[in-house]
């Protein structure tokens, strides 16, 4: 089964017709400034090529999580301030997602004009478990298509959510499937079919429970699994270390200690941070000190210390690993990297990828956003996804509604 693609819509022809595009522009903010445009850099080429090519473009987006109506720090307007600052295109913002500013602003568009809609997120039937409810959503948006309309998913980071704006849509409409949406698939099967080996993984962030269903997935299929972030301290503790004052995730060290033991014999090597950067508390100008990795209690801070990063020695045999590697994966930062003193992990495997020969991967928001606040640059790696959760489950080998829904 394969997807119809964006060059063939646009072959079919789409000067004057409406075409709905899901974007994914759920960029972080400070206050009313995007931190990181990557989303939306990434999501101009499409609306871009649409507008060239003649079409009145309706994009609908979320930004964060919501409860189903309006708030305003959730408003668009940032980002769509972001897009119209890039686009070399008029691009206006809707007030609402279908109501009266949504149909008439998208009633006054001319060929090649380009109308956001306000987070669809503001509206409950967006994300509801309900079919019914979600496809009166759908109806309304498709509605704003007039009678000749498409749909485009370029919104990689949402593939894996059965939403309104994501799915329901595209069973309603002639669907195709977006440009980025169509690399971040072709690059993401690299990483499952015929990977070239040595295949390392880079693990971090905080929480091991949004990382289980994935290292089950990897067992076997990477040769090496670095951990990192704040999960590593569920790791030191299944490895029967004290973890002092540390992120901990009690509940999880037995599923970890299965991993541990299942790793050996699907040929999967899980190397775990020798030291740390252990801190007085959770702040940017906290005392630190790097100690081993199981002597974490024995620090100045005693049973208070906090983890906060991988420590040098580690990070140095982290990096060789991915030097070494064919393939490398990246998820989750090493560290706080947000906080300079506890950014050396983060920075360190960031340089790595940027010097190993192997097709790198940086998925996911969080690692993304890394690279670029330490001032690495997009093209030094092989690829940075936009999606986080998706990327994840597209290797944990889920079924992703918003790409299975364009197969036909
Ligand atoms: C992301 O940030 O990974 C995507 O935009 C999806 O957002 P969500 O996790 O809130 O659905």
């Amino acid at each position: 089964m394969t997807s119809h693609t964006l060059n063939e819509l646009i072959a079919e022809g789409v000067r004057g017709r409406y075409i709905l595009v899901r974007s994914d522009l759920n960029v972080p903010l400070d206050g009313s400034t995007v931190t990181d445009d990557g989303r939306i850099k990434a999501s101009l080429p499409v609306i871009e090529k649409l507008s060239d090519a003649g079409a009145r473009v309706l994009v609908t987006a979320h930004l964060g999580r919501p409860k189903g109506s309006p708030e305003a720090k959730y408003s668009l307007k940032p980002a769509v301030a972001r897009l119209a600052e890039l686009a070399p295109f008029k691009v206006q913002l809707a007030e609402d997602t279908v109501g009266e500013s949504a149909k008439e602003l998208a009633g006054s568009l001319g060929d090649g004009d380009v109308l956001v809609l306000e987070n669809v997120r503001f509206d409950a039937r967006e994300t509801s478990k309900d079919d019914a409810e979600r496809g009166a959503f759908a109806d309304e948006l498709v509605a704003l298509t007039g009678d000749n309309g498409a749909f485009v998913d370029d919104a990689f980071g949402a593939v894996h959510r059965k939403h309104a704006s994501v799915y329901d849509v595209a069973t309603r409409l002639p669907s195709y499937q977006g440009d980025l949406v169509h690399t971040e698939v072709e690059v993401l099967r690299k990483l499952t079919t015929d990977t070239q080996r040595p295949y390392v993984v880079v693990l971090g962030g905080s929480k091991v429970s949004d990382k289980l269903a994935v290292i089950d997935n990897l067992l076997g299929k990477a040769d090496t699994i670095l951990v990192g972030g704040g999960m590593l301290f569920t790791f030191l503790a299944a490895a029967g270390h004290k973890v002092a004052g540390s992120l901990l995730e009690a509940d999880q060290i037995p599923v970890v200690q299965d991993y541990l033991k299942r790793a050996s014999d699907a040929g999967t090597a899980f190397v775990i941070p020798t030291d740390v950067v252990v801190a007085s508390r959770f702040a940017a100008d906290a005392e630190h000190e790097v100690v081993a990795a199981d002597a974490i209690e024995d620090s100045s801070f005693g049973a208070s210390g906090i983890g906060l990063d991988i420590g040098p020695v580690s990070a140095a045999a982290f990096a060789e690993q991915i030097k070494a590697a064919q393939t490398v994966f990246w998820n989750g930062p090493m560290g706080v990297f947000e906080f300079e003193a506890f950014s050396g992990g983060t920075r360190a495997i960031a340089q790595a990828l940027t010097e190993t020969p192997a097709f790198t991967v940086v998925g996911g928001g969080d690692s993304a956003a890394a690279v670029r606040t330490l001032g690495f640059e997009d093209s030094q790696f092989g690829h940075i996804s936009t999606g986080g959760g998706a990327s994840l489950e597209y290797l944990e080998g889920k079924d992703l509604p918003g790409l299975s829904v364009l197969d036909r």
